[in-house]
């Protein structure tokens, strides 16, 4: 069976790449990575695809006169790239609805907390100042709002007593690197 073919967007430290990376290193697993692209210069993320031999680019947004024309060469790579379903991870530019719409049902994002609740930045934070009792993380399909789509997977986890924005973070990543690889697994058995 021909493997789902992936891309990946990254800004930052790429640890949700690397659970990609790895559940991709079985032969066994229905996807492959065929790119990855970071928008920023010189993050981890893209030090994991050069360790896995992976195809990587770095496009920056700084270079650009528009979210547009950022958004064009983006388009223009991941065409040439063949990817069959965009993968979010950690991406953290703000997509126009062209772009969105453009990739409809094939552009799929991580977000660390329990969706349609605590959408934004500063989650962890936010989850703790207003004294939940649990959080979690969900990987959902991308629709023109932020953080907002169909769910495809969520895990939840436990608040603890004296968590911290860190700490917290810590135990819902750990969950983030199990949900991602399974919810890419879903779509490609599809
Ligand atoms: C993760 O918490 C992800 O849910 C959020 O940004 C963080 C990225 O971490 N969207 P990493 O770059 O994958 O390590």
């Amino acid at each position: 069976m021909a493997r789902l073919k992936l891309a990946v967007l990254i800004s930052g430290r790429g640890s949700n790449l690397q659970s990609l990376i790895d559940a991709c290193a079985d032969p066994e697993f229905p996807a492959e990575i065929v790119s990855v692209i970071s928008n920023v210069p010189d993050v981890q993320g893209l030090e994991r695809a050069a360790m896995a031999d992976i195809s990587a680019a770095v496009i920056d947004h700084r270079n650009f006169d528009s979210r547009e024309a950022f958004e064009a060469t983006l388009n223009a790579a991941l065409d040439d790239s063949g990817a069959d379903l965009v993968c979010l991870a950690g991406f953290m530019r703000l997509l126009t609805a062209e772009f969105v719409n453009r990739w409809r049902d094939r552009l799929i994002n991580i977000h660390p907390s329990l969706l349609p609740d605590y959408k934004g930045l500063h989650v962890h934070e936010r989850v703790i100042a207003a004294g939940e009792a649990f959080s979690g993380c969900t990987v959902h399909y991308v629709r023109p709002d932020m953080d907002s789509g169909p769910i495809i997977t969520q895990a939840k986890v436990p608040v603890e007593p004296g968590d911290t924005a860190d700490t917290l973070a810590a135990r819902v990543l750990a969950q983030e690197h199990i949900i991602y690889p399974e919810a890419v697994r879903q779509i490609a058995e599809a």
